[in-house]
């Protein structure tokens, strides 16, 4: 049965660059897992009023998150940090599924984690912030972590050109979590 990798773009714009960056990504994936994308935009704001009776969104992301074998995040820097839209889905996603015991598995528990990010600034803000958040929310952090500029003319022609040294770190990065898999 073939490996199933789950990509969590935390852009919700037409034309991201970070949805580019994962297109890339999973053309280095081919053939070697099956890739799908965590629609993620029905999930409100966190809201701890929210959790009980679990929303149909929220039941199909964790739903999603629990089929997958390894996530594969692609993160924009806001303001050096994480964007509000992935933050958020992460503290949903890192409840207990059962919430009589709070301190019990979440749909992330173990769960093979990787992350990438286009920006022009603040990556290795960013990686070092994911890189504290992940293992606290019980989850593996696996890979180098690619990071990628936003070419000069890609706000013109919304295209993202990676450099070749990106391409191959990406490359790498796809490798590494495939291995994890295994
Ligand atoms: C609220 C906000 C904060 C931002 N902060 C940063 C930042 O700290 N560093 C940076 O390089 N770009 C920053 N940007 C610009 C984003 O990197 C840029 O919009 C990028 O294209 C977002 O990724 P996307 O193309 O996948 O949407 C910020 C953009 C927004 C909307």
């Amino acid at each position: 049965m073939s490996k199933k990798v789950l990509f969590i773009v935390g852009s919700l714009r037409e034309g991201s660059f970070n949805h580019q960056m994962a297109l890339e990504a999973e053309k280095a994936l081919a053939g070697k897992a099956e890739v799908s994308y965590l629609d993620y935009s029905a999930i409100p704001l966190f809201n701890q009023e929210l959790e009980v009776p679990t929303l149909p969104a929220v039941a199909a992301a964790r739903e999603a998150v629990l089929a997958a074998d390894a996530i594969w995040i692609f993160s924009p820097v806001y303001n050096f940090s994480i964007p509000g839209t992935v933050k958020n889905l992460l503290d949903w996603l890192s409840r207990a599924i059962d919430l009589s015991d709070t301190r019990g598995a979440s749909a992330l528990q173990d769960k093979i984690v990787t992350v990438s990010s286009v920006a022009n600034a603040g990556h290795e803000q960013l990686f070092a912030i994911y890189k504290d958040l992940l293992p606290f929310i019980r989850t593996q952090v696996v890979g180098e972590f690619t990071a990628a500029r936003v070419n000069d003319s890609a706000w013109a022609d919304g295209k993202l050109v990676l450099e070749d040294s990106v391409a191959t770190s990406l490359k790498q990065q796809a490798e590494d979590l495939v291995q994890a898999i295994q």
